[in-house]
């Protein structure tokens, strides 16, 4: 992003120029982000067997997808939807591992149809994969039982979880693998997202690979995702360089003692795609309650829910005011709630009716969790590179919306 005479561009063009053209509310990506964001963590790495899986569910932008797979990444599906995007945006089956968690019968059968890895995270699920396909590559979720600080709804190991089989199964799990010749090629866990801690990432590590260390088939161990972003001024960005090293010496490290040079992996979501995103939204309603001052938008929590269910700071930008005089603002939606807030208190150059609100680091979890709450349409989305933009999913129409709730207008 930059400021050009008091105005916000991405990619090299105005935010108010994207929305003349493609409307409001709308998603902007810009690819070189995501590009530098891929390049920076695998170059990070110096262990040499790596392999990157984009974590899909972030964003499942089909030009978003394509251009990781141009990066040559692979994809971590935790759904039959994101196995099928995923194959459609170009990746084979080897790219893909799918995560599926309380998965069912149908699920798996498609995934093992489909040529696509499963990773188990259930006993129970283990001893039916192994009834029903017997001699078969699986990789299993394990729950190291460390627990990272981030919120609690996405912290995914330790007592209180229902991911992953649990570090002190290890020994059933080995029964199953014997009693079905199963080929356990895989060892997994994903402790948490939004780690900025990387202390407890590598304590992790150091569980999985204890627990790999008991299995003599692997081919690979993969260590999740979880990699933060700085959303709030005062969070610091991992370093990744010491980072990457650290990872990469244990797991060479790690690799002597098992006597065989297995691949690394890891399942980035946020890291690669949450900076990059914006959503920009118009403001139509300037109000006071009181001192208060609200900016009302045409958008809400049904297009980025982060702020209302995880309390979530993004930082924001008055996108046609970028340096103007400061105030205090709640910037909201026109979601019938009043959680539909994306800020309070936010101190921001003044805002007036018509002005454009980007509200930025909304490229993960952003239009992947919106939803038609209150029966209105997703927004548009729109990468941008080098002063030119595509439109990358189109803007969902009432007729579109409603059509799906069976309402037909003919
Ligand atoms: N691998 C697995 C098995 C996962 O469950 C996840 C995320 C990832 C990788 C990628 O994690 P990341 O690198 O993005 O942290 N909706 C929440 C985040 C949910 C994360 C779910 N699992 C949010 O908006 O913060």
């Amino acid at each position: 992003m930059q400021t050009i005479q008091n105005k916000l561009y991405l990619g090299g063009i105005s935010a108010e120029k994207l929305i003349e053209d493609y409307g409001s509310p709308l998603y902007v990506y810009e690819e070189e982000t995501i590009l530098d964001k891929f390049q920076t963590l695998h170059d990070c790495i110096t262990y040499p067997h790596k392999r990157i899986l984009y974590a899909i569910k972030t964003n499942p932008n089909l030009a978003i997808a394509k251009l990781l797979q141009s990066k040559k990444c692979g994809i971590d599906a935790v759904s039959p939807g994101e196995i099928l995007l995923a194959l459609h945006a170009g990746f084979s089956a080897e790219d893909i591992l799918f995560t599926g968690n309380n998965m069912t019968d149908a699920e798996m059968d498609f995934a093992v149809k489909e040529k696509v890895l499963l990773n188990i995270d259930s006993l129970s699920r283990l001893e039916k994969f192994g009834k029903k396909y017997p001699n078969k590559s699986v990789c299993i979720r394990v729950n190291p039982n460390i627990v990272t600080q981030v919120h609690q709804h996405v912290i995914t190991a330790g007592p209180k979880t229902k991911f992953g089989i649990n570090h002190d199964q290890i020994e059933e799990v080995k029964k199953i693998v014997d009693q079905y010749n199963l080929n356990l090629i895989g060892v997994h866990s994903h402790i948490g997202s939004g780690i900025l801690d990387p202390e407890k990432f590598l304590l992790a590590m150091e569980v999985t690979c204890e627990i790999a260390k008991k299995f003599d088939s692997l081919e690979f161990v993969d260590f999740g995702g979880g990699i933060g972003i700085a959303y709030k001024p005062e969070e610091k960005n991992i370093d990744l360089a010491e980072f990457g090293q650290k990872v990469s010496q244990y797991f060479e490290k790690f690799c002597q003692q098992y006597g065989k040079k297995l691949t690394l992996i890891i399942e980035p979501g946020r890291f690669l795609v949450g900076e990059s995103g914006y959503l920009l939204t118009k403001v139509n309603t300037i109000k006071y309650n009181g001192a208060r001052k609200f900016a009302g938008t045409d958008s809400g929590f049904n297009h980025l829910i982060r702020p209302t269910m995880y309390g979530s700071y993004h930082p924001t930008y008055n996108a046609s005011n970028m340096q103007g005089e400061i105030e205090k603002v709640d910037i909201c939606g026109n979601i019938c709630e009043s959680g539909d807030l994306f800020a309070r208190d936010r101190e921001i150059p003044k805002i007036k009716e018509d002005d454009i609100v980007a509200i930025s680091h909304s490229g993960a979890y952003g239009f992947a969790m919106a939803s038609n709450y209150n029966l209105r349409p997703f927004p548009a989305e729109v990468i941008v590179q080098g002063g030119k933009a595509k439109l990358a999913r189109k803007r969902q129409s009432i007729n579109d919306l409603l059509a799906s709730y069976g309402v037909r207008f003919d």
